[in-house]
């Protein structure tokens, strides 16, 4: 089989981690080719998120997937990172070995310009954060839309927000970065909270992992203490919500999610809506355009049982 060559650009925090750890067992799998990994800042600073993505993929012996550092804010935004639910470190304070792989220079945009055009136009670009790194691409290499086959990220919603009541963190984080990916013409797979918010772990499926000696789970138990507790507080249960490995799963496995057609684009001036993706998917008016396939549903039971293998896995 063909593999895909994927890319994933991430803010790395603890789901990014669930999602870097479930990318690598797809891979082994047989269901993509990982060529390459980038670190923006939007979870925790740049320094942190870049050194968090190099021990992820050490934890999970894949020093051999070089990550590149991204940028250290957002195009025209001041920083503001989720320390109440990563942690100041990015990574819920967890215990981590340090990587001992080659510190790659070359910035993410560079780096991410330069597979694509390897790839042909086959590169799969998964964002996991905010979209910073991929729209300075978009503005440095013009080019770049015919190089990419489609942009999956987690980010915006349908209906939504986590940061404010009208925009979900990763958009909001930059939001003129993600409008730039939205209006660039390639394909985007939206794995907004409309489908994240139901990709969640149970209490059962908590306590497995909680108790199943592998490094991956080491790391999750440890890691994601932080985010339980953040839950917790605004949903009075211990949840988790495993937001980022959403779109690394629709790359590898379709059939798993459920979604429509239709039309986005990113509000850059709105007082109260600053961030929110606009979605014509439900409206009587539309855009003219459909950029993007919204995802709104997945087989949850499906879903867990693959991250629950990567973590088990590593
Ligand atoms: O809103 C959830 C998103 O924001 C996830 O990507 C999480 O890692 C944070 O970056
Ligand atoms: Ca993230």
């Amino acid at each position: 089989m063909k593999k895909v060559p994927v890319w994933i650009d991430t803010d790395t925090g603890v789901d990014d981690a669930v999602a870097l750890l479930t990318a690598v067992q797809l891979e082994k799998e047989g269901f993509f080719e990982i060529r390459g990994v980038s670190a923006v800042c939007g979870n925790a600073e740049l320094e942190r998120t870049f050194e968090n993505a190099r021990n992820v993929l050490s934890l999970a012996g894949r020093e051999d997937i070089p990550v590149f550092p991204g940028a250290k804010k957002p195009l025209m935004t001041e920083l503001s990172t989720a320390p109440e639910a990563h942690g100041a470190d990015g990574l819920g304070g967890a215990e981590i070995p340090s990587s001992q792989a080659v510190r790659e220079e070359i910035p993410a945009w560079d780096a991410i310009y330069r597979c694509a055009r390897e790839c042909k136009g086959e590169l799969q670009l998964i964002l996991l954060g905010p979209e910073t790194n991929a729209a300075i691409a978009l503005q440095k290499y013009r080019d770049l839309p015919s190089c990419l086959k489609r942009i999956l990220i987690m980010g915006g919603a349908d209906i939504g927000g986590n940061r404010t009541p009208a925009a979900e963190f990763n958009i909001y984080a930059d939001a003129y970065a993600a409008q730039t990916v939205f209006k660039s013409g390639i394909p985007v797979v939206m794995c907004g909270l409309d489908v994240t918010m139901k990709a969640n772990l149970t209490r059962e499926e908590m306590e497995d992992l909680d108790t199943f000696d592998s490094k991956g789970c080491r790391l999750f138990r440890e890691s994601s203490q932080v985010t339980r507790r953040l839950y917790e507080k605004l949903e009075g249960v211990k949840n988790y919500y495993v937001h980022d490995a959403c779109p690394v799963l629709f790359a590898a496995c379709p059939d798993m999610f459920y979604g429509e057609e239709a039309g986005v684009f990113v509000e850059t001036r709105g007082k109260l809506t600053f961030g929110k993706t606009v979605s014509d998917r439900d409206t009587d008016i539309k855009f003219g355009v459909k950029n993007t396939f919204v995802v709104l549903d997945l087989d949850r039971d499906r879903f867990a049982q693959a991250v629950i293998k990567a973590l088990k896995a590593v």
